[in-house]
């Protein structure tokens, strides 16, 4: 088998390094399997009968600094360049408008999941069956949102998007992250 090249797939590294926002595609996949290492995490704080303090802190600063900044970069960049460039066989609006359902639901759950994760670090303690639930709830969107991009949407943008399209992406990514073009560019 053929080993994917890093820039294409991300480094399987968390946070994401951000070095890879030169390979923008590579960002957010990397960026999802990020996202998918914090749903395990959520599992294992339900599931467990102590506070693991380290994880919910983890899981938080995730959901805090990470993610908002992740779901505008698709919503933002990578979701319009798509739309732009897909010809019509790809049905890209009806996979685009279904991972923006899960991530509109994902994002509305947010606020509960940030209070329900604060409140188990100040009491502490583990989340209550209500709570769990609901953690289990954006889980799910959060889920459906990955399995999407990684089957459909990130292969095909890795086909229709042009450089300049991952050059203007890139741009944008760094400027959202604040970086000036001496920073990081490589
Ligand atoms: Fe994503």
């Amino acid at each position: 088998m053929i080993p994917i090249p890093m820039h294409r797939r991300g480094d399987a590294q968390c946070p994401t390094d951000l070095v890879l926002l030169s390979h923008p595609l590579a960002f957010i996949a990397n960026n999802n399997f990020c996202v998918r290492r914090v749903c395990t995490e959520i599992e294992r704080i339900i599931g467990s009968e102590a506070l693991d303090r380290e994880a919910a802190q983890k899981v938080l600063h995730f959901l805090n600094e990470d993610l908002p900044t992740h779901l505008r970069d698709e919503a933002e960049d990578l979701f319009p360049h798509m739309r732009r460039r897909c010809p019509p066989e790809d049905k890209i609006e009806q996979s685009i408008t279904r991972v923006m359902i899960d991530q509109g639901a994902a994002s509305a759950l947010l606020p509960r999941v940030r209070k329900i994760l604060t409140q188990c670090l100040e009491a502490p303690g583990v989340p209550t069956a209500p709570e769990a639930e609901q953690l289990v709830q954006f889980m799910t969107h959060v889920q459906r949102h990955l399995i999407a991009e990684t089957a459909i949407l990130l292969p095909l943008a890795r086909v229709r998007l042009t450089t300049r399209d991952l050059q203007s992406m890139s741009l944008r990514m760094k400027t959202r992250r604040q970086f000036t073009s001496g920073d990081i560019f490589c």
